[in-house]
């Protein structure tokens, strides 16, 4: 897909973009980017410790805090712009498909990842067999089981079943690089390589991984994420990405005003000219989420996400260690607690973690260190 024309041309009338928040730098700038190593991310945070929870929601930048009260006073003073708030949603827009290497008319946007999956879902024909993680979070599953009504088929077999059940008969393998509950990470090449030998679409639901790991969404025909956990942005910047092959089976079942060509000449019906590229899936922005989401973006991009990868399995592997479990290679560690013993000790001892499917979940991203992993293992008794 080629690049999206810019959509912010602002409507007759409206006043030109108010300059109080300056676009961060070289979100969308070409050329070589300054690495930021792990250690100086880490300053960006106010705080952190203790917290173990970048899998139920991430924590804001400093910089992500003063672009969200600047922006929330100008909308005090009424000098909110709906002009400047389309420009940012494209700065962040264009940063984001640099993050995950697909070109940037590839990228619709959105607030949440069901909505996105209930976009693919509701384009699935008639009769059509998807395949789901048994487990797997439920944004990336009840969307798909609720067109059943439809003949659609869900199956759902174990996360490490999934390639291996990928038949000519499946339209879509739809699931989670990192799954929520446990941190497991899929076989994407195992999967992909089913998916493309079966003719099967794959859509990937990347929130439980992006920000931790390198993340290339070009592999699969679709990808969803929700910004707010490990990128660290506010709850309501999601996006998804889509390949020309999958674009062309999409119907904008969602599409509004931002889903024009030209939104601000898409502002009234009847006539209806939808963008030509992923745009046309666009929901429109909730704007506020947009403005604390680009200086998010745009520090994971100058983040050598190997290095972010190294310093979260470090930990999760310490934690496991410490546990006198098998290490496994996530950011993201869980075990059985069905009676919340484990989860009331680390919350006793003023940690934040989190209890899912009667487990226990703790989760280290840039701003925790091996200190965490201390605290972690003495609130539990190791
Ligand atoms: C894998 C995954 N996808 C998506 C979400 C968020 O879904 P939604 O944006 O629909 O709230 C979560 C939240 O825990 C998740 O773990």
């Amino acid at each position: 897909m080629d690049p999206a024309p810019s959509p912010t041309v602002p409507p007759p009338g409206t006043a030109m973009p108010s300059a109080t928040i300056p676009p961060s730098a070289g979100i969308a700038a070409s050329g070589p980017r300054a690495r930021l190593g792990v250690r100086e991310a880490r300053g960006r945070f106010s705080g952190g410790r203790g917290y173990l929870a970048a899998c139920t929601l991430g924590l804001p930048t400093r910089e992500t805090l003063a672009a969200m009260r600047a922006d929330a006073e100008e909308w005090s003073l009424g000098r909110a712009d709906a002009a400047r708030y389309g420009a940012v949603v494209e700065r962040v827009r264009s940063g984001y498909a640099g993050l995950v290497s697909v070109p940037v008319g590839a990228v619709a946007i959105g607030s949440q990842a069901s909505v996105m999956a209930g976009l693919v879902a509701a384009s699935v024909p008639d009769g059509a067999e998807v395949l789901c993680v048994d487990g797997d979070f439920s944004s990336m599953v009840f969307p798909f089981l609720s067109q059943r009504h439809r003949g659609v088929t869900v199956r759902h077999v174990p996360l490490g079943e999934l390639a291996g059940s990928i038949t000519a008969n499946t339209w879509l393998v739809a699931w989670s690089l990192v799954q929520s509950a446990t941190g497991a990470i899929a076989n994407t090449e195992a999967i992909v390589a089913a998916a493309h030998r079966s003719g099967t679409f794959t859509l990937c639901d990347t929130t439980q991984a992006a920000g931790w790991m390198p993340v290339d969404a070009s592999r699969f025909d679709a990808t969803i994420c929700h910004s707010y956990k490990w990128l660290c942005a506010p709850r309501g910047a999601a996006f998804l990405t889509v390949s020309a092959r999958l674009a062309e089976e999409l119907n904008p079942a969602q599409a509004g005003w931002y889903a024009g060509e030209s939104p601000w000449a898409s502002c009234y019906g009847p006539e209806m000219n939808l963008a030509t590229d992923a745009r046309r899936f666009d929901v429109s922005p909730a704007w506020p989420a947009w403005v604390g989401a680009e200086p998010a973006i745009e520090l994971f991009r100058s983040l050598d996400l190997a290095e972010v990868r190294a310093h979260a399995v470090g930990l999760g592997d310490a934690l496991c260690d410490g546990l006198g479990i098998d290490r496994l290679g996530q950011a993201i560690v869980s075990w059985p607690d069905a009676d919340g013993q484990g989860l009331g000790r680390l919350t006793a001892a003023g940690l934040v973690a989190s209890g899912r499917a009667g487990r226990a979940r703790v989760a280290f991203h840039l701003w925790n260190d091996e200190d965490d992993v201390a605290d972690a293992l003495t609130a539990l008794g190791r």
